[in-house]
């Protein structure tokens, strides 16, 4: 059975589209749905364009209760088993990450911990990296909790910073290894999510969060390989 996947994004949607294109030859799983908090996010439209059911999901103004509960419904329509934040800048409401405890990625253009939490996004991650000289960054893949950036760390890639960076130029460079590494860690999650019995809404309520024992990324020539195993307790 295939894992569906619901796309959380704000902005422009380049890694929903790295998702859209792997998902495309990979059928351990769908890109089933893709919800925004911006209405004209370039996300909608690459979901549009891609033939994928797409809602906005206004944020301002409204409690967190009432985002969860349309939120929720809209996963639940869907038979959404599994989420993916692409560079989604709100934080999540507790009631859904709890319903999707360990079902709930999200990508973060920085080697977590560092460089992250409440206005680490964007040009400021770069930014911040900058300054603190440090001379290596790159992309981390975590599980999503009530805090930002701060649930179980699932994969990392390194990426140099160069003499003469800026954030622009540093962030182009995270961004093209975001793009390979947030597919296969997804693929991987996702497969062994179709291998535990069960998945879907109803089910990932009553279970116990679970446990990434070995994560395992190999580089090759010819990309990224990942592979999960003792995921348990899902
Ligand atoms: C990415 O850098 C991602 O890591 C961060 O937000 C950015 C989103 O870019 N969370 P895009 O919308 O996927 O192009």
């Amino acid at each position: 059975m295939s894992v569906r996947i619901a796309v959380l994004a704000s902005g422009s949607g380049t890694n929903l589209q790295a998702l859209l294109d792997h998902f495309r030859t990979d059928d351990s799983a769908d890109i089933t749905l893709v919800i925004s908090d911006r209405a004209d996010a370039g996300a909608l439209a690459r979901a549009r364009a891609a033939d994928v059911d797409s809602e906005h999901v206004e944020v301002r103004g409204r409690s967190d209760d009432d985002v969860a509960r349309q939120t929720l419904a809209l996963l639940e329509q869907h038979g959404i088993d599994m989420i993916a934040l692409a560079g989604y800048l709100r934080l999540v409401p507790a009631r859904v990450t709890e319903r999707f405890r360990s079902r709930i990625l999200n990508i973060h253009p920085a080697l977590l911990p560092a460089f992250g939490g409440a206005g680490m996004y964007g040009r400021h991650v770069h930014e911040a990296v900058l300054a603190a000289r440090v001379k290596v960054t790159g992309a981390t893949v975590h599980f999503v909790d009530e805090r930002y950036d701060e649930g179980r760390v699932i994969a990392q890639w390194p990426v140099p910073v160069l003499p003469g960076d800026d954030a622009a130029t540093l962030g182009a460079r995270v961004l093209r290894v975001e793009h390979r590494l947030f597919p296969v860690v997804v693929a991987a999650v996702a497969r062994s999510l179709g291998h535990s019995e069960s998945a879907g809404v109803g089910r990932a309520a009553s279970r116990p969060s679970g446990q990434a024992d070995i994560f395992r990324l190999t580089a090759s020539p010819d990309g990224i390989e990942a592979e999960i195993s003792g995921l348990t307790g899902l």
